[in-house]
């Protein structure tokens, strides 16, 4: 889903739900802001929203795979009370795999 802000009504990225290496009912959590705009908690209020959109469908969890040197997706995953589960490699690089159960 494309994430505007509110004021601007400008167009800064993306963040949403994505089969890509879980599944429909446990989907992975995804998102992707324009530099200019990072460090603004965007990314957190964005997949905050996501979160509760997931619930709301009834999904019980969600998961998260982050490259180990992405330091702020992983700030934004700890401030939405993701924990990290288990690391896969892929391509030869490792991916930390993180998860959240939802009410
Ligand atoms: C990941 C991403 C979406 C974060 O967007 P954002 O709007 O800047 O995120 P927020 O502002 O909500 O939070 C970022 C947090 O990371 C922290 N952070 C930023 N750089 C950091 C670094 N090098 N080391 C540690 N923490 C860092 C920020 O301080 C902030 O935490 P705080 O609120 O405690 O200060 C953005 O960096 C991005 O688009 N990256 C490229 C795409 C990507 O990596 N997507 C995720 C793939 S798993």
């Amino acid at each position: 889903m494309p994430v505007i802000r509110r004021a601007a009504g400008d167009f800064i990225g993306y963040c949403g739900l994505t089969v890509g290496r879980a599944s429909v009912d446990e989907p992975e959590i995804a998102y992707e802001l324009f530099r200019r705009v990072h460090g603004q908690g965007y990314a957190t209020e964005a997949a905050s929203a996501v979160l509760d959109a997931a619930a709301a469908t009834g999904r019980k969890r969600l998961w998260a795979t982050v490259r180990p040197w992405n330091a702020p997706s992983f700030r934004v995953l700890e401030k939405l009370g993701f924990e990290r589960d288990h690391v896969s490699t892929e391509d030869g690089v490792e991916l930390v795999w993180l998860t959240r159960l939802l009410r």
